[in-house]
């Protein structure tokens, strides 16, 4: 039975004693935002100093401190992290006025200094679009000149990769690899520099709550780990909030472990993750009827697929895709208050979300049309 592991930890990501060394494949996360007024008390808890220099008017100050406490978890992920993974840090930048002088706090170029003085080798970043529609965006002395302020619309998502690239030697690896593949117009979408999640529908929580958290969409998480990391690898957030990573490496079939300082939030995220099984799901089957589409309309446009899926039996673009399988999750439970595992179905299945039910995708049946109208 394929099955992974799931880690809650209620702790101090500062100290991540409790993680082997070079055990970790891949980092997803978004820590509190130094600068950003709702995460202030946070930073103040983490270092008295901050507050002081907060309440002193010493905006580089407070700016430096805060970093200073972001960079010994930067600096634990390094310990943590084998060779080869990957760490993913969603963060946006500040803006702010202190003792009446505005300005801009670059987060993102204080955490990529930081983690290339650690040891990591910085990889192009990807900006997160999040255009706003507020009334109220624009900053400053409206239409007259020479006192407004551009608005930040959007965020970044920083990769770090720890050495050099990871090799997948044995034959095990190769197959983990292999079945770990994205679809080609995945990656086209995937590995573009831009991100946009206008219009990706984002019903894993309540959106109340991911406001008030700071949470990142699910389709975030779940392109990272699926970008770097294959099946069975460990993904870590030192800074889970929600529990978007965790969710986001069940649907992906990694194990996990996700570490969130504030207690408040536990019972929330074990029941957020334990009743993930029928959302998550639904992803899965998003993701294949999307290539469906994809594949109907390539078709439609009188152009041909040259490969196939061996899995499934549908057209792919590449080769590269000819063993790709998105497990349907069987079932989430807890074994402890700490532990939650996940149980898969092997075999590749195409499930449509409505009405609910399973088809099995005959193999070698390259004729997209009737898969869908089995659908
Ligand atoms: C920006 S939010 C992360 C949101 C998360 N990505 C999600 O989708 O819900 C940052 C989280 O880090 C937590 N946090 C802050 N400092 C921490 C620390 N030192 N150790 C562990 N968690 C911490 C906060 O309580 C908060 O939940």
């Amino acid at each position: 039975m394929l099955s992974t592991e799931h880690r809650i930890v209620i702790s101090d990501a500062r100290g991540l004693g409790f993680i082997d060394d070079q055990s970790v494949d891949i980092v997803v996360t978004s820590p509190p935002y130094p600068m950003i007024q709702m995460w202030d008390e946070l930073f103040g808890r983490l270092n008295p100093e901050i507050k002081a220099a907060l309440e002193g008017f010493e905006g580089k100050v407070a700016f430096e401190l805060m970093h200073g406490e972001l960079d010994k978890v930067w600096s634990g992920l390094f310990r943590v992290l084998r060779d080869g993974g990957f760490v993913c840090i969603n963060i946006g930048d500040a803006t702010r006025s202190i003792g009446g002088r505005f300005r801009l706090f670059s987060n993102h170029s204080r955490i990529i200094t930081s983690c290339s003085n650690i040891g990591f080798d910085t990889l192009p970043v990807i900006l997160w679009r999040k255009q706003t529609n507020a009334p109220n965006k624009f900053m400053g002395s409206g239409m007259l000149p020479a006192g407004a302020y551009v608005t930040l619309e959007h965020e970044y998502i920083l990769i770090f990769r720890k050495g050099p690239k990871r090799s997948f030697g044995r034959d095990k690896e190769k197959l983990a690899r292999r079945e770990s593949s994205f679809f080609w117009e995945e990656r086209n979408l995937w590995f573009s520099d831009i991100w946009d999640f206008k219009g990706i529908k984002q019903d894993l929580r309540h959106r109340d709550l991911q406001v008030r958290s700071a949470a990142f969409p699910f389709e975030l998480a779940h392109r990272l780990i699926n970008m770097y990391s294959v099946k069975g690898d460990l993904v870590l957030d030192p800074f889970l909030g929600t529990g978007t990573t965790t969710l986001a490496a069940i649907a992906s079939c990694r194990n996990s472990i996700g570490v969130e300082i504030n207690d408040s939030y536990k019972n929330m995220l074990f029941e957020t993750i334990k009743d993930s099984t029928p959302v998550l799901n639904n992803h899965i089957s998003g993701r294949l009827n999307e290539h469906l589409s994809f594949v109907d309309d390539y078709i439609s446009n009188k152009k041909e697929l040259k490969h196939s899926n061996s899995q499934y039996g549908f057209p792919v673009m590449t080769q590269q895709e000819a063993e790709l399988v998105l497990n349907y999750i069987q079932k989430v439970y807890c074994t402890d208050d700490i532990i939650i595992k996940a149980e898969y179905l092997e075999e590749a299945l195409i499930r449509d979300v409505r009405p609910v039910g399973r088809v099995p995708v005959e193999k070698n049946d390259s004729q997209t049309k009737q898969l869908k109208l089995a659908l």
